[in-house]
Parts: structure tokens; C-alpha cells; sequence
């Protein structure tokens, strides 16, 4: 246990914030000597994995922060086309995503270069490029806070949603994602519906990728447009995509009629937040510290020197003048800590 440790390195955003009490996990049984020494009730605790998608408002975490940085890929059942794989939560996502692409397994490719850390891709159901996390989870092992005890979660029980899953909802801090199975696939389409991709691969002449070319045509196009966060603070989209009535969608089609928009299931409409934002004035606006990043609106950057504040702040500002135009009130995907 260390006391007084300066967050800096390990949020993606790169704002100043100290943790009163820090306890890095390199195993799980580490992690159960903790929770049964019963230090966890006494106190504020945060689990923190990549920090890629967490805000840090104030300058001080008055609580315990337990990192977690368990490693360990294996595979634990292959057969025919398909194969299980289990990463340890601590693992990199995108150095995961490169192993399994190496290997020859479908499942995660279009998911590719996203920051971030094992066990924190199903708390949010982590997307990209018209895919989810949930198309390849087959389950997790999590422990419960509380008990030390450790449960398995099944695709069913995680009830995943855009963004969501019953890890940010309803079990919101009682459990710890210790390791996620993928069921992945030796032989499988490629998705390359969307949009991006396909422009992207018809433009460079390559009409059938291979698993590998695929991979790095995501990773290139999403160097293109999100920062890269070793150089510019930020923590990928800030704002979920909205999802509106159809009834309040033609109305504003009329008045913008190249919106872009995606229908759902439910009859809904899900309008890109980027474009709201951008739409609204606020694309590549900036101040000394922070801003929005001028190659994709919905990305909110830290240039250095700023306080989780100003993030805060101009979050609130973009809300509202995007509530003022369009009726419509966006909300943020990043967790304020
Ligand atoms: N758009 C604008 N202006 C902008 C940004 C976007 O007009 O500044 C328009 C684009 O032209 C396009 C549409 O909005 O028509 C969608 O944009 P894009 O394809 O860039 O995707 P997005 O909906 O803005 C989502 C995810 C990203 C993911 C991309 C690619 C959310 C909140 N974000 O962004 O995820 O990489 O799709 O699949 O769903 C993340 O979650 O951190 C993240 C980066």
C-alpha cells in the first residue's frame, strides 16, 4: 500500500489527482487478501484499469485506489472453427487484440487500437467500426468486494447495452472484472460495413483484406481522427451517441437534412453526437488548456496544465448549446471520479 500517489500517469487525460491510498494488484489472490483484511468498507475505494475513460474532477481521491494489472492470456478450449481464450484483466486491450489477430482469430480485429485494459472493455461494452465487445465475450470471472468471493457472469447476466452493461449499472461497485473469455472464431466474415472502412479499403486498392490488413487499416484510420493520448489528454468519445423519437428525428431531418443517423431496433434513432457538436460551433474550439479535438468533435482534449475542471465545465457549455439547437440532451460515456 502506498499513500499520496499523484494519478497523473494513469488516467488518459493526464489531469493531476491524488490518491490518498494505492494499492497495485499483480494477482487475484492479491486482490482477495485485500478485500478479506476488510480495509475496503472503512473507505473510499476506486478500481482502476487503463484510466482511459474516467475523469478525475477534483485534485485529491480521498479513498483507496486499487490498480489493477493482472497479466495472462490462455487458451482454455479450441475445437473445429473455434477457439476460447481468457485475458487477465490487466492485459492491453489493443496488444490483445494483436495477439488474437496474430493468431489468426476473428472476433475483436474491428476493435482494434482502442486504449484500455482487459477489464474494463465489457464495463462498458467497448465499440468500434460495427463492433462490440459483447459479439465475442463468452463470459467473465469478476469478485465480489464485499465477500472475496469470485462469480462467473455470463453473457446474459452482464446485460450489455451502447456503452452499457450491468457493471456500470446496477452492480456499479460491488465487483471487479478479474478475467474475460472470448469465444473466437478461426475462419469468419470480416465486418466491413462500416462507412469508414470500406471507403478507406476501396481508396487503397484493397477490396478483400486479409484478418492483418484489416486490423491496420482500423488502426491507421483511427490514428487519423482520435488523439493519440501519449501526446494530447483525452479520453475517446466524451459523449454517447443519443438515441432520439423517430417523431422528433423527422423533425429535425427536415430542417438538416444531411444528418447523419442510424435507425434501432426499437424504432428509435441514434444521431451522432460529433456532428451535434460540431454542428453547434464547437469543433477544433479551444482554450490554453483544453478543447475539442478539431478531427472528431466528440473527443474533449487536455492540452496540459489544466484542472479536471475545465473538462467539467466546458462538457456542461457543449450540453447545453446543444440542447439549445437541437432539443437534444447528450450525455457523457466517460466515468466522473
Ligand atoms: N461526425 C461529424 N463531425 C465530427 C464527428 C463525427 O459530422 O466531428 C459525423 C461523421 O461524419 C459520421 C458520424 O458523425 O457521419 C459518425 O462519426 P464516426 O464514424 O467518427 O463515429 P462516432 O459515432 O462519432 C463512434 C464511437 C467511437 C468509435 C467510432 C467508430 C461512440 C460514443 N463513439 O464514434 O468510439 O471509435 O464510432 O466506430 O459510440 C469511444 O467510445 O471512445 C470511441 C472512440
Amino acid at each position: 500500500m502506498k499513500t499520496n500517489i499523484n494519478l497523473q500517469p494513469y488516467n488518459s487525460f493526464g489531469f493531476d489527482a491524488v490518491a490518498k491510498q494505492f494499492v497495485e494488484i499483480n494477482a487475484v489472490s492479491d486482490l482477495q487478501t485485500l478485500i478479506k483484511s476488510g480495509a475496503l468498507p472503512r473507505q473510499k475505494t476506486l478500481i482502476l484499469s487503463g484510466g482511459n475513460n474516467i475523469l478525475f474532477q477534483n485534485e485529491v481521491f480521498d479513498g483507496l485506489v486499487i490498480y489493477i494489472n493482472t497479466k495472462g492470456i490462455e487458451i482454455i478450449k479450441e475445437g473445429g472453427n473455434e477457439v476460447v481464450v481468457r485475458a487477465q484483466a490487466g492485459e492491453d486491450w489493443p496488444d490483445f487484440v494483436r495477439f488474437c489477430v496474430g493468431k489468426g482469430w476473428h472476433g475483436v480485429e474491428n476493435l482494434a487500437h482502442i486504449p484500455g485494459k482487459v477489464g474494463a472493455a465489457p464495463v462498458q461494452n467497448i465499440g468500434a467500426y460495427g463492433m462490440e465487445l459483447k459479439d465475442s465475450f463468452a463470459q467473465c470471472e469478476a469478485m465480489d468486494l464485499v465477500t472475496g468471493e469470485t462469480k462467473v457472469f455470463t453473457k446474459e447476466e452482464c446485460r450489455f447495452g451502447y456503452r452499457e452493461s450491468v457493471f456500470k449499472g446496477e452492480l456499479k461497485g460491488r465487483y471487479v472484472i478479474t478475467s474475460v473469455d472470448f469465444l473466437l472464431k478461426k475462419d469468419a466474415p470480416l465486418n466491413l460495413e462500416y462507412g469508414n472502412i470500406k471507403a478507406y479499403l476501396e481508396e487503397n486498392g484493397i477490396p478483400r483484406p486479409t484478418l492483418q490488413q484489416l486490423h491496420d487499416v482500423i488502426c491507421t484510420i483511427r490514428d487519423a481522427k482520435l488523439p493519440d493520448v501519449k501526446q494530447i489528454g483525452s479520453a475517446g468519445s466524451f459523449f454517447k451517441n443519443p438515441v432520439i423519437e423517430r417523431a422528433q428525428f423527422e423533425t429535425l431531418l427536415k430542417e438538416y437534412p444531411t444528418m447523419p443517423h442510424y435507425d434501432e431496433p426499437n424504432g428509435k434513432v441514434k444521431v451522432p453526437a460529433g456532428w451535434l457538436i460540431e454542428q453547434a460551433g464547437w469543433k477544433g474550439w479551444r482554450d490554453e488548456h483544453v478543447g475539442v479535438y478539431d478531427k472528431q468533435a466528440l473527443v474533449l482534449v487536455h492540452y496540459g496544465g489544466g484542472k479536471g475542471q475545465d473538462i467539467v465545465q466546458l462538457a456542461h457549455r457543449i450540453q447545453e448549446s446543444v440542447e439549445e439547437k437541437f432539443g437534444i440532451r447528450i450525455s457523457p460515456e466517460v466515468n466522473f471520479v
